[in-house]
């Protein structure tokens, strides 16, 4: 079965083409980062007109890649939620009217499924079950997975997402959109320790976390008549610290509560280099195992679309025929059943 994966939940347009025998057959990505940046973050409207802008040219580069056509694929799996509605119902008009004039099933993916299982998708992937850890930049989850569409929650952010959090101190320290990945570069060249922020929730004893309040004391820093912008690097290089040693802590906390020695690392705020070095060798102290999606697949991309869908539909999910949009801004995943389950 081979699945053609489209992606269009946020400020990146992802198609690719996803084969159950052969593997991944042709991906690619067009970011919006030039197209956004100069209004500090996603304008949702512009997004929907680039993605409407960028779809076509992108399934025919992966289909090209792939070294196949339309005619060979047999089922569309596009994410469905959660996102940006205008953005979402972008990828779903298309996909869903692609299936119809195709006669092929198409499937609405959840968005953070796909994440979640995108470490399936590298050469040494995990077996379930595994604990999960969701860290993009509108969720901080961790969930108890153990199997397709078999997710418990164990713990979330009560306020920001990791990734949101990242990306409003960036904005506070002065850093360009996206701002997560250049307070991450920023911070390995600076010094934590200095300016004492709180990790919160670090000891509330459950496994939610909380990451509005480390915001608002990076704006207390800044905002201090004595704040001096040459110690940026000491300050990204605290809060990244700060945001680590909690994510870390809980993750590890859900692996021992459950049991469980695998875990997983999705999202992307799963590219932070400190935070892959904390939970590795965290882990490995305890003699378990912390998988990642391939660096290419820590964003957003249609590739982790295909591959949830096709893992639903090998599962004997039954799919629409193309017509019917579903769009779902607003899912949790816990909500999610197993393939074929009532
Ligand atoms: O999963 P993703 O691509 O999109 C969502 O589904 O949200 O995650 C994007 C988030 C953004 O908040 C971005 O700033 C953050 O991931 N991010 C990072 C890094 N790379 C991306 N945060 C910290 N360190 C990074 N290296
Ligand atoms: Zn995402």
């Amino acid at each position: 079965m081979r699945v053609l994966g489209i992606e269009t939940s946020c400020d990146e347009t992802g198609v690719a083409v996803f084969d159950v025998e052969a593997g991944l057959l042709g991906h690619c990505v067009h970011s919006q980062i030039d197209l956004h940046a100069a209004y500090g973050g996603v304008v949702p409207e512009l997004a929907s007109r680039d993605h409407i802008r960028r779809l076509p040219a992108l399934v025919r580069q992966a289909l090209a890649e792939a070294g196949c056509g339309l005619s060979d694929i047999d089922a569309i799996a596009y994410t469905a939620g959660p996102g940006l509605a205008g953005a979402l119902l972008v990828g779903a008009s298309y996909a869903e009217a692609l299936g119809m004039s195709l006669g092929v099933p198409v499937l609405p993916v959840h968005h953070l499924e796909g994440h979640l299982l995108s470490p399936l998708l590298s050469a040494d992937p995990p077996e379930f079950p595994f604990v999960a850890l969701l860290v993009s930049g509108g969720h901080t989850q961790l969930m108890q997975v153990t199997g397709v569409g078999e997710y418990v929650l164990l713990g979330e952010s009560l306020d920001d997402a990791a990734g949101e959090a990242f990306d409003k101190t960036a904005k506070l320290i002065g850093l360009g959109y996206p701002g997560g990945p250049q307070l991450a570069q920023l911070a390995e060249r600076g010094r934590p320790g200095r300016f004492r922020l709180p990790r919160p929730m670090l000891k509330s004893g459950d496994l939610d976390f909380s990451f509005s309040g480390l915001k608002t004391a990076v704006l207390n820093v800044v905002s201090a008549s004595d704040w001096n912008s040459g110690d940026a690097g000491d300050l990204a290089a605290d809060f990244q610290e700060a945001v680590v040693e909690v994510l870390c802590a809980k993750a590890l906390k859900a692996l021992e509560l459950t049991g469980l020695s695998r875990l997983v690392v999705a999202g992307g705020v799963g590219a932070n280099r400190h935070l892959r070095h904390r939970l590795d060798s965290a882990t490995r102290r305890k003699g378990w195992r912390v998988y990642y999606p391939e660096p290419e697949l820590c964003t957003d991309n249609g590739a982790m679309i295909a591959f949830a869908g096709a893992q639903r539909l090998v599962a004997g999910e039954a799919a629409g025929q193309g017509g019917a949009v579903r769009i779902h801004p607003r899912w949790p995943l816990a909500t999610l059943r197993a393939p074929g389950a009532a």
